[in-house]
């Protein structure tokens, strides 16, 4: 009855927050032609899933004690793709907008996870990265990762692999930097952020590509890999095309396009109850995009460990992070843990711990008091 109570209290005081004003921003969305070049692939060693019961029993392989780790032969792709992302500045520049954010997605989202608003509160930014970006001054570049459309749906087995995406990171990058992305111009300096396994693909990009970028933000991320499973576990490898058949047609998206059951299933991996809203989760949910057999499948592909890397590193992990922390974060991230080491030649890695918040930390309630965490160390490390 106390606990009962106590929750309750707590629920209403999350619920009574105030709005967040929405600061002028000018946003341009388009599509960049992306080459990769020679990227490793790895062929599967066994026919695409039949249906719903054999993409379940994957699951229960991916998750079993005694793991096997098959066989395989690599190819290669050499190709183009289409990335459609989207560049926001302050509406008056200032002297911070030469500094670009170059913003990754996790699986479940398009690149709004970046700059949400309710359908019925669109002028409430409190769960807008970009507003609060741009509002001191900055510009962001988010994307849709592969799959993801009207970005390149890519087939889902063969091509959107981990190395793939990762070289996708890396060339759009290089393009921005270069000013062959005609609606961006060239950036002085480029900070990499990542949720989740955008994460995965921005610690990847400091490992190899280390000269392409000047700050590592890694959100919703640790180098904790014994919770992942309790994911997998939460999604049950729902097929794509069978969970929302109009949004993911079978022609379209093959039975390598995944995602989870509903709206319960996405709170448990995503969320940490009473600190969110119960309207975003459904618009969430209402929202999500599946992620593709082929990543998981080339996930430790990419490297882990980025000792090149000489720059700043942030880690902004959410307290209650299921997936990466098994939702207790406190304690993971010390100097001698795997995730801290894993940037060894950093010249700082800070780490911070979200209060109250859950894997999906732009959705809860105070995600931008996170967000300011991520602007006092941009500026005290002249980002
Ligand atoms: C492609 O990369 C592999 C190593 O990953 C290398 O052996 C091969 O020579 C490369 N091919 C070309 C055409 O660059
Ligand atoms: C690898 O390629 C060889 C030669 O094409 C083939 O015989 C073998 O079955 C392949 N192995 C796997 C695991 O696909
Ligand atoms: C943003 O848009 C407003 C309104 O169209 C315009 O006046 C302003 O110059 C734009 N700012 C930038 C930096 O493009
Ligand atoms: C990229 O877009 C162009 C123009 O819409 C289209 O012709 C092409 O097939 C697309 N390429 C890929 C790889 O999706
Ligand atoms: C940028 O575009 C120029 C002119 O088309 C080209 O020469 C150069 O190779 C391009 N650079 C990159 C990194 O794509
Ligand atoms: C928006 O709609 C949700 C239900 O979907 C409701 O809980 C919330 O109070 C509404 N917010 C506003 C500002 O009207
Ligand atoms: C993200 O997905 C939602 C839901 O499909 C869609 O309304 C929105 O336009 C998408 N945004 C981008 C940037 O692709
Ligand atoms: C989280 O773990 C820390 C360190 O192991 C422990 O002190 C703390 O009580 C745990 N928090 C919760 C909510 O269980
Ligand atoms: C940093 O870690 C790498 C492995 O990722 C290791 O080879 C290297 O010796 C380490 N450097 C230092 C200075 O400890
Ligand atoms: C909001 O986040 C900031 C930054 O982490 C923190 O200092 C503050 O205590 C949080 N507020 C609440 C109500 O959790
Ligand atoms: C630039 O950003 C920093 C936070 O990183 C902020 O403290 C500073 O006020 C910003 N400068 C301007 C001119 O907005």
């Amino acid at each position: 009855m106390q606990l009962l109570s106590s929750l309750l209290l707590s629920f209403l005081l999350v619920g009574a927050e105030a709005a967040v004003p929405k600061n002028k921003y000018n946003c341009t969305s388009f599509i960049v032609r992306v080459p990769i070049d020679n990227v490793t692939l790895i062929d599967l060693p066994f026919p695409p899933f039949a249906d719903q019961y054999a993409a379940t029993a994957f699951a229960n392989q991916v998750t079993i004690r005694t793991p096997s780790v098959p066989k395989v032969n690599l190819s290669s792709l050499t190709t183009t793709f289409n990335i459609s992302a989207e560049y926001c500045t302050p509406a008056v520049l200032g002297p911070n907008s030469s500094t670009l954010h170059v913003l990754t997605h996790g699986l479940g989202f398009n690149r709004s996870y970046w700059d949400f608003y309710l359908p019925n509160a669109t002028n409430d930014a409190e769960y807008s990265y970009v507003n609060r970006i741009t509002g001191a001054g900055y510009s962001t570049l988010s994307w849709n990762r592969l799959g993801i459309e009207p970005s390149t749906i890519a087939d889902p087995y063969k091509h959107i692999q981990t190395p793939v995406e990762l070289a996708t990171l890396i060339s759009l990058t290089v393009l921005a930097r270069a000013g062959n992305i005609s609606q961006v111009p060239v950036p002085k300096k480029v900070v990499h952020v990542g949720h989740s396994w955008g994460s995965v693909l921005s610690l990847g990009l400091a490992a190899l590509a280390p000269q392409v970028t000047d700050g590592i933000v890694l959100t919703g991320f640790s180098g904790v890999s014994d919770y992942q499973n309790l994911f997998i576990a939460g999604t049950s490898f729902h097929l794509a095309s069978e969970n929302a058949p109009a949004r993911f047609p079978a022609k379209q998206y093959s039975t390598g396009f995944l995602t989870w059951a509903d709206k319960s299933a996405n709170q448990y991996a995503f969320f940490n109850y009473p600190h969110f809203d119960p309207a975003v989760l459904a618009q969430a949910e209402a929202t999500k995009y599946p992620f593709t057999f082929g990543e998981f499948f080339s996930a430790t592909a990419i490297p882990s460990k980025a000792p090149n890397y000489k720059g700043p590193v942030l880690f902004l992990a959410g307290e209650a992070d299921l997936i990466f922390c098994g939702s207790n974060c406190t304690g993971l991230y010390g100097a001698d843990s795997a995730t801290v080491k894993a940037f060894n030649g950093s010249s700082s890695v800070e780490t911070y711990i979200q209060p109250n918040v859950g894997h999906g930390i732009n959705l809860h309630k105070n995600a931008t008091g996170a967000y300011d965490v991520v602007l006092d160390w941009a500026s005290r490390h002249g980002l």
